[in-house]
């Protein structure tokens, strides 16, 4: 890689966006950070993901909507996009939320993509993509033929971007990768998400919500496993690629309330409530494909990647726990 290339990251202040930038400038990019700050969390917690690099010499932190910019003059300096902004969570993308799923995931990438295409300076563009893209499992592990068929309008959403993606490089020549991030964790997870819950009413000693009867599956992926991924998608011969990016630790939800138990060296409650519409079953990655052409290894255990989120979750209290019961702000 040439010297000091310099990177676009959107959804900067956000979980993955955050860890992504922080190891972008570790190796000595230039850094653009571009966000929003939707509502989805609070926006103290976004600010707190960006603490210890916003000042950072490298870094420049744009606060802007990528579904209503000027991209142009953001595109037109960057060798490399890495394009993580986006509506997650699978449970809330029900009702009138989905206005905002189609705006966030799927409109800005368009526009994203519509910039890009001019770029004669872009050597990589990677598009955040998901295992919600899968559906309910018809056949396991999952591996990137399997037929998509999404049982969330989440999923909907990733998967039509993804589509885009594929489109704007067959017509277009856009060097993009995809890759199909499996339910990421650690420390700066999104205050919605399983594991931020669980540790977060364990530290308050409140009941754990448990949704079904905790038999469900998830390949849970370390944030710096799923950074790495991007990273090695920046290089090697595999634009138009898709991948999946998972961590290799597929548990129920129910082993990982045992694992918190040790780690945590609490005895937690557990509160039944029902299945939500648009979870499925299971998720499990093939990565072969990932290892094979990207050279991925995920290299951070589930009982690590949980002792790390358990010790930054002590280390914030101020996340807390009615924040923490996040999503968006309008209702149903
Ligand atoms: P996050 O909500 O913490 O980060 C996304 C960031 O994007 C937020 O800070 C938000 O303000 C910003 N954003 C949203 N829409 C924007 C817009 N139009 N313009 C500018 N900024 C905008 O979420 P995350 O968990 O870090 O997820 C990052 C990406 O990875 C998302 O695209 C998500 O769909 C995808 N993903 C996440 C997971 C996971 O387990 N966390 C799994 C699969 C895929
Ligand atoms: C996560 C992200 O939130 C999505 O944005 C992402 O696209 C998706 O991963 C993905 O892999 O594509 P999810 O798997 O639902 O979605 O992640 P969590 O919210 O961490 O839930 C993990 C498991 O815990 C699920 O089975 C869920 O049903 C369960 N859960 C979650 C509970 O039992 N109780 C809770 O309070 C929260």
């Amino acid at each position: 890689m040439s010297s000091q290339p310099t990177s676009l990251v959107t959804g900067a202040a956000g979980f993955i966006g955050s860890h992504l930038c922080e190891r972008l400038l570790e190796l000595g990019h230039r850094v653009v950070g571009v966000d929003a700050f939707t509502d989805y969390y609070p926006r103290p917690v976004k600010e707190g993901n960006l603490a210890g690099f916003r000042g950072h010499p490298a870094f420049r932190l744009v606060e802007a909507d990528l579904g209503r910019a000027d991209l142009a003059g953001l595109v037109g300096e960057v060798d490399f996009v890495l394009h993580q902004a986006g509506q997650p969570g699978v449970r809330p993308s029900w009702g009138s939320h989905f206005d905002q799923y189609v705006a966030r995931n799927l409109l800005a990438t368009q526009r994203l993509l519509e910039t890009v295409r001019g770029s004669r300076r872009l050597r990589r563009m990677v598009f955040a993509s998901s295992s919600s893209v899968y559906g309910q499992a018809r056949e396991l592990p999952l591996r990137e033929e399997s037929l998509p068929q999404p049982y969330s309008p989440y999923g909907v959403t990733k998967l039509a971007a993804e589509h885009l993606c594929r489109l704007y490089h067959q017509n277009f020549g856009v060097p993009i990768v995809a890759l199909r991030y499996f339910t990421v964790y650690g420390p700066r997870q999104r205050p919605d998400m399983g594991f931020h819950r669980f540790i977060r009413a364990a530290l308050a000693e409140q009941p754990i919500p448990v949704y079904g009867d905790g038999e469900q599956t998830r390949d849970f992926t370390y944030v710096a496993d799923t950074v790495e991924a991007n990273l090695l998608a920046l290089t090697g011969p595999v634009a138009g690629g898709l991948f999946n990016i998972g961590g290799g630790s597929r548990v129920s939800v129910n082993e990982i309330l045992r694992t918190l138990e040790e780690v945590m060296g609490v005895a937690v409650r557990r509160e039944a409530q029902p299945e939500q519409p648009g979870d499925v079953r299971h998720t499990w990655a093939d990565t072969t494909r990932a290892r094979e052409l990207l050279g991925f290894r995920p290299g951070v255990s589930l009982r690590t990647g949980l002792e790390r989120q358990v010790a930054w979750l002590r280390q914030h209290p101020e996340i807390d726990l009615p924040a923490a019961q996040a999503g968006p702000s309008r209702p149903f």
